[in-house]
């Protein structure tokens, strides 16, 4: 193993403080796992630290929060051998040198005590198995068994040992190597992605926020679409997400085909990817055609249809966020509303833009309207140039429109400029149908545009409209 030394990596007092504790307690302490990795990748410096000691991580973790300035916390986890200090905002995990072994039916090792390349075995990735010496002899050094490094340099997610071990000992590691080769546009070992593909079932095993976790990764990474790619040739989509591997295939009857849903809908998610890094936002984007494989129909007129599908596809996002125990708050209400709106633009782009059709998509969409617009620039997949500029042009017609309609008409938080209260005064009514009907054609007159939004407008409409009804203004 040619000899590194890798000092400027950790040039912080906190390695000082942990080298010096590890010593007076005559224990070798490593430095290991993603800080290294990160470190050499060049991707700033990580917020977390991994340290490994051949010894009780647990006493090393209490004797240096003792030393460490200021207040600090430690917390320990007794049933797995680890503590974790926070100090200012850096998380420090300490775990002792482990040897495991796993059961099949769970992620509880058994553990022993074991040397540090012992430790560095049991990792999930040889570029997660990198570790930095902080003692005295070899202060700086890295140690690399498995050429992590070669790795780093090859771009390639590979694991230590046999990898149906690795993966079989936690799957969860399963999507951490695509979560990885999505982060790092990094390729998976060929023999990895077999063992991943004939493991993939154990999946079942992980806890869905911990795959949530995963998904959230991959999806907020630069390019999302390799990871949905792996995720599908893996065949573990079909665990975690089988509502979108159903958007799967082209059908062709009578000579009529429709476009494959799920590649159009990766190349979406990756251009939304170019434009925004609201996790809400890219969820939206996998999910935006989601009820089309349920409403799929050829009609011998229409072609194929997909009637109502934004509507199903906005229950089917309160189905699918329950099952992977996502919240079910205001993010989810977002994804229903960008998937339930998410046709509206392109139909008014499609044609001649009214001020009403955009009046009345600013009213529907609310504060999200820019979101909205996101999403559908992002939904143009059409190779065909032509089309594609006039998709992109009628776009910037609508969004122009908004600026220019928004000006004017103050529609997106559209209050009533009457109020029912008004409405029962004027015309001495009880609460009842009346009032709503009023409301109604003053919203709508303001929407089409028959009226500005403005209270002596409306106040003459409600006058007219009540006096047609046959009420009397007091
Ligand atoms: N690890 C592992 N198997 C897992 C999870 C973690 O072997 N299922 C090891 C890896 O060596 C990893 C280290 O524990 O580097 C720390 O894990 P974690 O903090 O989850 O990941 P990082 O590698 O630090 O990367 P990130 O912060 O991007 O998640």
């Amino acid at each position: 193993m040619t000899k590194t030394n890798l000092e400027a990596a950790i040039d912080n007092p906190i390695f000082t403080t942990i080298s010096n504790v590890a010593k007076e307690l005559s224990m070798d302490a490593y430095v290991i796992g993603g800080y290294v990795r990160d470190h050499l990748l060049n991707r700033g410096t990580p917020k977390d630290i991994d340290i490994v000691a051949i010894g009780s991580g647990i006493t090393l973790a209490k004797q240096v929060a003792s030393q460490l300035q200021g207040s600090t916390d430690v917390s320990v986890f007794k049933n797995f051998g680890t503590a974790m200090i926070k100090y200012k905002d850096i998380e420090i995990e300490f775990v002792g040198a482990r040897k495991e072994s796993y059961h099949r039916d769970s992620r509880k090792p058994v553990v022993e005590d074991g040397s540090l390349e012992d430790d560095q075995k049991r990792r999930d990735f040889t570029i997660n198995a990198l570790a930095i010496s902080l003692n005295p002899h070899d202060y700086g050094q890295l140690l690399d068994p498995f050429d992590g490094i070669g790795d780093l340099k090859r771009k390639l997610i590979r694991t230590p040992l046999d990898p149906s071990i690795t993966y079989s000992d936690d799957p969860l590691r399963m999507m951490r190597a695509i979560r990885f080769a999505t982060q790092l546009n990094f390729t998976i070992h060929p023999e990895s992605l077999d063992a991943i593909t004939n493991n993939k079932d154990r999946i079942k095993i992980i806890s869905k926020e911990r795959i949530v976790d995963e998904l959230n990764k991959i999806l907020a990474s630069e390019k999302p679409s390799i990871g949905f790619t792996l995720l599908h040739k893996t065949g573990l989509l079909k665990y975690i997400l089988p509502e979108l591997l159903a958007l799967e295939g082209i059908e062709e009857v009578e000579g009529q085909r429709h476009k494959d849903n799920f590649w159009h809908t990766l190349e979406v998610v990756d251009n939304i990817a170019e434009n925004t890094d609201n996790l809400w936002l890219r969820w939206a984007a996998l999910l935006h055609d989601i009820g089309k494989a349920p409403t799929k129909r050829f009609d011998k007129k229409a072609g194929w249809t997909f009637h109502a599908h934004e509507f199903v596809g906005a229950k089917m996002v309160y189905k699918i966020f329950k099952r992977l125990r996502m919240p079910l708050n205001d993010k989810m209400k977002f994804v229903q509303k960008m998937v339930l709106m998410s046709s509206r633009p392109i139909v008014l782009s499609e044609d001649f833009v009214t001020d009403s059709a955009v009046r009345r998509l600013i009213f529907d969409a609310g504060e999200y309207v820019e979101d909205l617009m996101t999403l559908c620039e992002a939904d143009i997949t059409t190779k065909n140039p032509k089309k594609q500029r006039k998709y992109k042009n009628n776009f910037k017609i609508v969004r122009q429109k908004i600026v220019e309609v928004e000006a004017r008409d103050h529609v997106r938080n559209f209050q009533p400029p009457i109020s029912g209260e008004e409405i029962m005064a004027t015309f001495n009514l009880k609460p009842s149908r009346e009032i709503g009907i009023i409301k109604e054609v003053i919203k709508e007159a303001i929407l089409e545009g028959e009226i500005p939004n403005n209270y002596d407008d409306a106040y003459a409409l409600m006058l007219k409209k009540g006096k047609e009804m046959g009420l009397v203004a007091k």
